[in-house]
């Protein structure tokens, strides 16, 4: 009799035993919000909906430290719709911690300390977003995400070097974000599977847009920003019939050869801050809706007329600090419209005779901070410029009447040039006159 009472409690002692370690939530506390009130429950559970009443269960923090969510942990919960998980020390997801969650649209585990995502842990959910930024993530296993519908994936400020294949099945993805892990390496059409539209990639260590692996049929949105891309190759956009805009500020660039953008969507191309010092002649031809580009920070030293700048007439021209010592004649021909040129920040000192001639008309034309040392009285011809910024340039004097030369200009600025004592008296004169931005 003693002893069968002594097994049966060793029994139970051994069951609670084992069973305590699949405990997932303990002592932790949750704040839930119901109609904007904030509840806080303090509780031990196996199921985080048992730690709360079921009419709050909409929106659920958890405070605590949580090393391991076990399956079903967080289960069965019809109201939920946030959950954030975040700064609880988590290390480990099993597969089928989350299931049966029809409501929720936001789960957010960041900040903690997982190194993989198993198979099967996100399986038949549609959600808004999901969180795993700033996380020690290594590993993605195949078919960690199954069934699986978000606007947002967010693996950001992780650890992935690669991106295996497989990991995904039978998946929507609107935004899967990626910045700032170590990835020099995505499996070839490891992507392709996803219906995707934007991947931000920027701070990892991709050498190439190798046309394999961006092979995304639906991607619109593509940011590659410091990463090490060395060179682009005709064919290498080939599989992104979609494509409306590459960002590619501060890699490696150091020329842009012909074909690379031909029969792309792109209107919005950013090449800020790499090495470009050559771009082919016709390297934008065949780029019908570019309207945005910017190639601020290169080492061009050549402004090349035959530069094609997509057919827009709202275009946005970016040339900023680079080299470019000379404009050249007709140098805008092939932009006649355009809502903008910035050529600010280049060794500009050179302008040809004819440089203005066939462009009709700038809104914003800034050629601030050059070497400009002459203003031709017919530079400008009929040329129309809505504002027209020369600050920082080295000019001493403009001949001529200022009133007939800068006729077509609306708003002009003249500040930080030597201007000679004689020129100074004239241009005040000429700017008192002119609804003008005050030099
Ligand atoms: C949870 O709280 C109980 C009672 O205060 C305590 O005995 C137990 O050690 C706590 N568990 C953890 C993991 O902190
Ligand atoms: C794909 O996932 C969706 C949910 O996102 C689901 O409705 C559909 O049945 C799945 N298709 C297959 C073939 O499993
Ligand atoms: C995609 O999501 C990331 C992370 O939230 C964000 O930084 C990025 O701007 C988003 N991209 C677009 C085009 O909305
Ligand atoms: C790119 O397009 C231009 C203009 O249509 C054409 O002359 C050139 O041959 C094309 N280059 C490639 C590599 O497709
Ligand atoms: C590019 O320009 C930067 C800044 O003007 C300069 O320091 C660098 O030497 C140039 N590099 C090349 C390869 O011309």
């Amino acid at each position: 009799m003693h002893s069968s009472l002594v097994n049966l409690l060793i029994c139970t002692f051994l069951f609670r035993a084992s069973n305590s370690e699949k405990i997932t939530f303990e002592n932790v506390t949750v704040q839930w919000r119901l109609d904007n009130r904030v509840f806080e429950s303090v509780g031990t559970s196996d199921n985080l909906k048992k730690i709360v009443p079921d009419e709050n269960q909409e929106w659920g923090k958890i405070i605590g430290n949580v090393p391991i969510l076990y399956e079903k942990s967080v289960f069965d919960i019809p109201n939920l719709i946030i959950l954030d998980v975040s700064n609880v020390g988590l290390e480990e997801i099993k597969p089928g911690a989350f299931g049966n969650l029809p409501l929720l649209e936001k789960l957010i585990l960041s900040g903690n300390k997982l190194t993989e995502i198993k198979t099967d842990t996100f399986v038949d959910l549609s959600v808004t977003y999901i969180d795993l930024s700033s996380n020690s993530i290594i590993l993605l296993q195949p078919r960690a995400f199954k069934n699986f519908n978000a606007n947002y994936l967010l693996l950001d400020n992780n650890k992935l070097t690669e991106f295996p294949s497989g990991v995904f099945d039978n998946v929507t993805i609107g935004n899967l974000s990626l910045s700032n892990n170590r990835l020099h390496t995505i499996a070839p059409k490891a992507l392709s599977t996803v219906r995707l539209r934007i991947l931000n990639l920027p701070g990892n260590k991709l050498e190439e847009i190798n046309p394999e692996v961006f092979d995304l049929q639906d991607l619109t949105t593509l940011n590659l920003d410091s990463n090490t891309v060395k060179l682009l190759r005709p064919g290498d956009l080939r599989n992104l019939p979609e494509l409306d805009e590459l960002s590619l500020v501060e890699n490696q660039l150091k020329e842009i050869p012909e074909g690379v953008f031909n029969n792309t969507k792109l209107s919005d191309l950013n090449l800020d801050a790499n090495k470009i010092a050559k771009i082919a002649s016709r390297a934008f031809d065949d780029m019908k809706d570019l309207v945005s580009l910017r190639i601020d920070f290169n080492n061009l030293t050549q402004w090349d007329n035959n530069w094609q700048f997509g057919e827009s007439s709202n275009r946005f021209i970016s040339i900023r600090f680079n080299q470019i010592t000379e404009i050249p004649d007709d140098a805008f021909k092939n932009i006649p419209n355009s809502d903008t040129i910035h050529l600010q920040g280049n060794k500009i000192r050179k302008i040809s005779p004819k440089a203005f001639h066939q462009l009709e008309y700038v809104i914003d034309f800034d050629l601030a901070n050059n070497e400009i040392d002459r203003w031709d009285p017919d530079f400008l011809g009929n040329t129309n410029l809505a504002t027209l910024n020369l600050r920082g340039n080295k000019l001493e004097c403009v001949e001529g009447d200022l009133q007939t030369v800068f006729r077509n200009v609306g708003i002009i600025k003249l500040m930080d040039n030597p201007w000679n004592e004689e020129c100074t008296k004239k241009i005040e004169e000429f700017l008192e006159n002119k609804n003008a931005f005050p030099w």
